[in-house]
């Protein structure tokens, strides 16, 4: 397969990470260079790296310059040392499973992997590699299965997604969008309606840069606007990613995925969510476990540099809401589609 204008949000350069810094776009297309674990984490935390698949990546990669950074040569304290650097990952984002399975499955690699420090630091090194391209392959895997799972009619679809589940949100191509992209290759995209993503603005300035990157039709949308597009059937079906799905198919998606749940499922209207099997958190019966990161206040009052509100009001900055499965008409994953409730089904295919 060929793709043009492929984005990648994280590379391994020589012996550095490079980041696409995604709070820079679309004013200004910056590489930030990462060389310790700490800069990582603080990358992961001001989103500089975003999108729970991307997180992961970009974690894994986190977790091996942190073990780099080890000086012992005692195996032993080597994986005392790096369950320290692993708690100091994990603080950044609470909601993306993704981050917590990548930083597990390096630690237990270190554990598993028989030989001295430097070895071990070689095969985590290699794993974060493995870790980055096994994701950019689900993705493209995501891809070609939700184009079979698309309504048939009409032969040239508009679909609506929310926030950016696109290559930037990912290794590349991209879970909702990378089924986006799919369809676009086949000829079975009319264009996406990209919900704009308040308070980030994720979808204005993520999902619509990385449309005109490659040509493909984008029209902007308010995130009020669903009701109104689906009510004038300007939409055929809406496709989201995911930051953590339970058991029983609840999803955690950006703030905003619900209501469009909602409202499609009042219009007729498909909702698929596009995740791999990394965001499928089988330790959770139901969404009501899933942990909600709240983000700062300063996101809601300011639009850029202007705050738009009295000073004395309140906040509330959820960063995520759970979709109940039952309005979920069927996830995409590298494996197939299934439908909420059949997910256990894929538990052993889950990679560990
Ligand atoms: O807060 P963000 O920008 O990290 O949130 C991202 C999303 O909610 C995405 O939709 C989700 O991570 C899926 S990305 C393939």
């Amino acid at each position: 397969m060929t793709f043009t204008n492929q984005v990648y949000p994280v590379v391994w350069y020589e012996d550095h990470v490079l980041l696409i810094d995604q709070t820079r776009l679309p004013e200004e297309y910056d590489l930030v260079q990462i060389s310790r674990s700490d800069d990582m984490a603080e990358a992961i935390k001001t989103m500089i790296v975003r999108g729970a698949p991307a997180i992961g990546v970009a974690a894994a990669y986190g977790m091996y310059l942190g073990a780099r950074e080890i000086e012992t040569r005692d195996r032993d304290q080597f994986l005392v040392e790096l369950e320290a650097v692993a708690k100091r990952l994990k603080a950044t984002r609470p909601t993306a499973v993704n981050l917590f399975w990548a930083i597990d499955r390096m630690v237990r690699t270190a554990k598993q992997t028989i030989g001295p420090v430097e070895y071990l630091q070689e095969v985590l090194l290699k794993t974060a590699q493995l870790i980055n391209t096994e994701d950019l392959q689900t993705c493209q895997a995501i891809g070609d299965h939700g184009l079979l799972a698309l309504p048939p009619e009409p032969q040239q679809l508009r679909i609506l997604t929310h926030c950016n589940a696109g290559a930037l949100a990912t290794a590349g191509y991209g879970t909702a969008l990378g089924v986006v992209r799919s369809a676009w290759r086949e000829g079975r995209l009319e264009r996406v309606y990209a919900d704009e993503t308040r308070p980030r603005l994720q979808g204005a300035k993520l999902t619509a840069w990385e449309c005109v990157q490659e040509g493909i039709p984008v029209t902007l949308l308010t995130d009020s606007m669903a009701a109104h597009c689906m009510q004038r059937k300007m939409v055929d079906v809406v496709v989201v990613g995911a930051d953590r799905i339970a058991a029983n198919g609840d999803t955690a998606n950006k703030i905003g995925t619900y209501s469009l749940a909602l409202v499609a499922k009042a219009h007729n209207v498909p909702f698929f969510v596009a995740a791999p099997l990394s965001t499928i958190d089988f330790n959770l019966s139901d969404g009501s476990q899933i942990p909600i990161e709240e983000r700062d206040p300063v996101e809601v009052y300011q639009i850029g540099d202007t705050r738009i509100c009295p000073p004395e009001v309140e906040f509330y900055n959820p960063a995520f809401d759970v979709t109940p499965a039952e309005l979920i008409t069927g996830i995409i994953t590298e494996h197939g589609v299934v439908k909420p409730g059949e997910l256990v089904n894929f538990r052993e295919k889950q990679a560990v």
